[in-house]
């Protein structure tokens, strides 16, 4: 491996942009190379980044030598496809969220990485924050008993337009995959797989869901009560609550820097932990530790825990009968 880990970019728009920004902060990044549809999505890139080489596909990318890990930031509907070219090719992948449409998509992306050894992972950045990593410490220290129910959400005001990603059901839109995913994949973090789920959303005109509510039960009996909306904003907080305490990560929670452990009985404790970066930067630092280690997969964010959550939003799109035109 070289001496930075020279990263690739697979697309070349608004979440693409925000990786390049992560990537600029890392010691051990270098950002080498581009791909985009057109000549000039990647020269604008290219431009506003000071990326030299510059491709005008996504082949040409993934058969670029000198690559070690390609971000894939493109609609959900190409994860699939974008990360197997990649694979395809040997490189480690960073894939973004939700990792593909559905469970099906995302065995075969699995599949084929741990067949061919190669580095995989599912860009959830949230999970790599440093407040996330003090989190799983102090549950793992059972600082707030066992937890019990979760409540979390995940809605914001999108304007709406039938032609954009959002909206588009050929493009795999809806809340669920876009940001709904962030309170199922907190759930999962927390407490593991679901063994009951319930679901409500409303499908809008476009027939993707705009506002969804989940309940989600647990073996040992607890619950998550998660909710994510792409035409109204939701406070954007989540709240663990345990046998002996609470913990609330505040808004907003995904990106998250202050968290207030309250135990019950005695007086509140705020934890201040600012990010550095613009937050993206965490994401691509664990792809760097376990390329660095030898190792094809992130015990922060595992394939099979992946692969579970897809199996979770299956279930719940399963159950208001959501089928996108990729799946018929
Ligand atoms: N982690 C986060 O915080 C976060 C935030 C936003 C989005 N995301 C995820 O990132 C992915 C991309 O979202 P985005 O908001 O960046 O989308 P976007 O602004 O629409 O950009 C998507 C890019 O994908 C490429 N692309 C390939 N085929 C396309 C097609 N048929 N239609 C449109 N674009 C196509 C385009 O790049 P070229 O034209 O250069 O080929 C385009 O610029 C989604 O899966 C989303 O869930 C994650």
């Amino acid at each position: 491996m070289a001496e930075k880990i020279r990263w690739g970019i697979l697309g070349t728009g608004n979440i693409a942009r925000q990786f390049a920004r992560g990537l600029a902060v890392l010691p051990d990044a270098q950002l080498l190379a581009v791909g985009s549809r057109s000549q000039a999505s990647a020269d604008a890139f290219g431009d506003m980044f000071s990326v030299k080489r510059r491709y005008t596909s996504y082949e040409a990318l993934a058969n670029d030598p000198d690559i070690d890990a390609v971000y894939v930031g493109t609609p959900h509907v190409f994860h699939k496809e974008n990360t197997l070219l990649c694979l395809r090719h040997g490189k480690a992948v960073l894939c973004e969220k939700p990792f593909a449409i559905n469970a099906n998509e995302a065995q075969e992306m699995i599949d084929f990485a741990r067949e061919h050894k190669l580095f995989l992972m599912e860009a959830m950045w949230t999970r790599y924050m440093p407040i996330f990593v003090h989190l799983r410490e102090l549950l793992a220290q059972r600082v707030i008993g066992d937890v019990r129910m979760i409540h979390s959400d995940f809605g914001f005001r999108a304007r709406f337009n039938p032609e954009h990603r959002l909206f588009k059901p050929e493009l795999g839109g809806g809340a669920l995959l876009d940001v709904g995913i962030y309170p199922v994949s907190l759930a999962s973090m927390v407490l593991g797989q679901p063994e009951r789920i319930a679901s409500l959303a409303h499908l809008g005109e476009t027939g993707v869901d705009e506002n969804t509510a989940m309940l989600l039960g647990y073996p040992d009996g607890a619950l998550a009560v998660l909710s994510t909306a792409i035409r109204t904003s939701t406070p954007h907080v989540a709240i663990l609550n345990g046998t002996e305490g609470r913990i609330t990560i505040h808004s907003r929670w995904w990106v998250p820097s202050r968290m207030t452990v309250e135990i019950f009985g005695k007086e509140a404790r705020e934890i201040e932990m600012p990010y550095t970066g613009n937050g993206y930067n965490y994401e691509a630092d664990e792809v760097a530790r376990c390329l660095r280690a030898g190792l094809l997969e992130s015990d922060v964010m595992p394939l099979d825990e992946t692969l579970a959550i897809m199996r979770t939003m299956d279930e719940i799109r399963a159950q208001w009968g959501l089928k996108y035109p990729v799946e018929q």
